[in-house]
């Protein structure tokens, strides 16, 4: 059976005195969580370092929660101003990375290039890409909300091995249901993660997440479903409590 995995998507919130605070109650609640869903916190990069060491100092048990990046460039080092290689993320503790998220994609001109640059350096330096696809409202309106999906992933996931390809965390976050209260239908956002999963051989087994204004009451309507392995989670992850709620519910 595939494992459960709920990823928080902080974003560009919480400074370090926040995310330590957050941490602190979080884990306290970890222990409600079953042990078949795997809990990733992705902090922004100046809180990672603050959080992994708020982990490790917390009272749950070691190596429940993981730390993820939201992003990672992917040279080693370089004249890249602003960026963050996997090196760097290493040394943290990093064991996750979020690449190709919409808004990546919207506000900073990532490519699909780009992403599939990403995602094969992700897997070099042994991190679990969180690999996000998902179609605009004018795609899905113009009904091509498959092909487009399905020619994200197959460009993101290029030229991997099918070693690699199983080590790969798939995301499927419609654009217009991200952090507008807009959910996906669930049986229609299986639809098109079913379409992903079969999509390349290698995909039968890795986690399919969904994403889109997931909450911890409607958590449980995409994880019934056979091919949602659980959730990327924006806003609703920002509280504690509620991303600790939307775990349990993700069982
Ligand atoms: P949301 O964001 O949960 O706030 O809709 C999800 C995401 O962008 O990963």
């Amino acid at each position: 059976m595939r494992r459960r995995l709920c990823a928080a998507n902080w974003k560009m919130y919480k400074t370090n005195a926040d995310a330590a605070a957050y941490v602190g109650r979080f884990v306290q609640r970890t222990s409600a969580i079953p042990e078949h869903v795997d809990l990733v916190l992705c902090p922004p990069f100046t809180a990672l370092h603050t959080v992994a060491a708020s982990l490790s100092a917390g009272q749950g048990p070691p190596g429940r929660v993981k730390l993820g990046a939201q992003n990672m460039h992917w040279e080693q080092q370089g004249a890249f101003t602003g960026e963050i290689s996997a090196p760097m993320l290493l040394e943290i503790g990093v064991q996750y990375v979020i690449l190709g998220h919409s808004e990546r994609r919207q506000y900073f001109g990532e490519t699909d290039e780009m992403v599939r640059l990403k995602t094969a350096a992700a897997l070099a330096a042994g991190f679990t890409p969180i690999v996000a696809v998902g179609e605009s409202l004018q795609l899905r309106r113009e009904g091509a909300t498959k092909e487009h999906v399905l020619f994200q992933v197959r460009a993101a996931l290029e030229g991997l091995a099918l070693e690699d390809l199983r080590k790969v965390v798939i995301a499927y976050e419609p654009i217009w249901a991200i952090g507008t209260g807009e959910n996906c239908d669930a049986v229609a956002a299986n639809d098109v993660m079913h379409a992903i999963r079969g999509c390349l051989s290698g995909l039968e087994e890795v986690p399919i997440l969904y994403g889109g204004s997931v909450k911890p009451e409607n958590i449980a309507a995409y994880t019934a479903q056979p091919d949602i392995d659980g959730g990327l989670v924006g806003g609703a992850s920002l509280d504690p409590d509620a991303f600790a709620a939307l775990a349990a519910s993700a069982a």
